[in-house]
């Protein structure tokens, strides 16, 4: 279906102010919601926020009064709308089941984009974070079994995969290295700069939600785990804004921050199968519109140019959550070893220069140990062996997986080696058998 958003008109501003009542609605059952529902919750908080933050820094430079005003009573809508995103999850929803809602946002949004994504350098931007992001789910679950009693299946719904990606204690690097070579403005296609403002702001919110919630857990090893991974995804921060043309113009940033509020909503109405939460996205799209006109309105009074020139004539696709345990595991069979180097560049393991930047920096950290391979230590304990919930074939991969993502420089002293991970798996299936003879 062909829909310009710059030829609809929206909702005008003065009517986006809604009451209490409008702006809570009742958070969805956490048994019964569709996990892509969760997903898509999760994901709109974070566009919310970053809506909400750009136009306060935007406001910071804006000499005009009126139009100080008006960006202000944006930020006002866009703040309300976070709460009505983010208060639909339910107060029984515990911090470590919404964190594996994260990462599986995180996975299957990251894998639907690499597959969407013109651009073949962005596209192999988006596989290299995929896995570091599916490997954050894996850990995250180990706890959630051992603290809570929770499956991941209870969260994931049998959508993702749950098993090891590349192992996150190698996630860290030199922050040079993270730095990737940015889109051109004036040629990238606007799926590409709308892909990107999303997976960035899904990514700053997993970042804040770690910061904000990682110290409320008591277990300490869990509390470390947070704070390993929170680092990471600071990486994955700098690492996707990275791609960003740096010469965007402030008011050329806040129109593609609003086609991305539209084209988000557009998706989520589309998708949504929840007909109470539908009808709050529809409304959204509407209230999307109304920003974007002004925005629009703006960039041509400042910068004399049209707005199509920026965002095209053609709503665009950023968020439509699917299972992609196919593509996922392609990636990962294939990718596990990939590294990052330096002037945008990626490599193997293997081939891999004595001085690589990373290892200093993962030496350090990972010093005494690595609190993300404490996690399979401990389900080993618990459970036998690690917790995962995927495909057979991928299952019997995952030793292999596991060795072919492990460096040997820059390694912590916990590790957990492959011939360590096939002990837990056999001595799990003994254990297994053992308790079958007994019932
Ligand atoms: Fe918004
Ligand atoms: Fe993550
Ligand atoms: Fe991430
Ligand atoms: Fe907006």
């Amino acid at each position: 279906m062909s829909f310009n958003a710059l030829e609809e008109k929206g909702l005008p501003i003065e009517k986006q102010v809604r009451n209490w009542h409008q702006i809570i609605g009742k958070p969805y059952n956490k048994t019964e919601v569709d996990c892509y529902t969760r997903t898509r919750q999760i994901l709109m908080n974070g566009i919310e926020i970053e809506a909400w933050g750009f136009k306060h820094q935007l406001n910071r430079f804006v000499m005009d009064n009126n139009d100080k005003e008006l960006i202000a009573q944006i930020s006002r809508i866009e703040d309300s709308q976070q709460t009505s995103a983010n208060w639909m999850g339910p107060a029984d929803q515990s911090v470590l089941e919404t964190t594996l809602g994260y990462e599986q946002v995180a996975v299957d949004l990251t894998a639907w984009m690499a597959q969407n994504e013109p651009d073949e350098y962005v596209k192999e931007t988006f596989d290299f974070g995929l896995l570091e992001d599916f490997d954050h789910l894996y850990r995250y679950s180990q706890f959630a079994y051992m603290v809570e009693g929770v499956e991941p299946s209870d969260i994931v719904q049998g959508q993702t995969d749950v098993i090891i990606g590349r192992p996150t204690q190698h996630h860290h690097n030199c922050n040079a290295l993270r730095i990737r070579k940015h889109y051109d403005k004036n040629t990238a296609h606007p799926q590409t700069k709308v892909n990107i403002l999303t997976l960035l702001s899904g990514e700053q919110q997993t970042h804040n939600y770690y910061a904000e919630h990682g110290f409320m857990c008591g277990d300490h090893v869990l509390r470390e785990t947070y704070a390993e991974i929170k680092d990471v995804e600071e990486e994955h921060v700098t690492m996707y804004e990275s791609l960003i043309d740096p010469t965007e113009t402030m008011w050329e940033k806040f129109l593609i921050h609003e086609f991305t509020e539209v084209c988000n909503y557009y998706t989520c109405m589309e998708d949504e199968v929840d007909d109470r939460i539908k009808k709050v996205w529809e409304l959204f799209l509407d209230i999307e519109l109304g920003h974007l006109k002004i925005a629009a309105d703006l960039f041509k009074k400042y910068e004399k140019r049209d707005p199509e020139e920026i965002i095209g004539t053609e709503i665009v696709i950023p968020c439509r959550f699917l299972s992609q345990k196919e593509y996922v595991s392609k990636v990962l069979e294939r990718e596990v070893n990939k590294r990052l180097i330096k002037d945008g560049k990626y490599t193997v393991i293997n081939k891999l220069p004595e001085d690589w930047a990373s290892y200093k920096v993962q030496e350090k950290q990972n010093e005494i140990s690595s609190p993300s391979e404490n996690a399979i230590r401990l389900a080993g304990i618990y459970h036998n062996r690690d917790i995962v919930d995927a495909g057979k074939e991928l299952e019997e991969k995952e030793t292999e997986i596991l060795a072919k993502g492990l460096q040997s420089k820059g390694l912590a002293d916990n590790t957990v080696m492959p011939d360590e991970l096939e002990k837990m798996i056999k001595k799990h299936e003994k254990m297994e058998k053992k308790q079958e003879e007994l019932i």
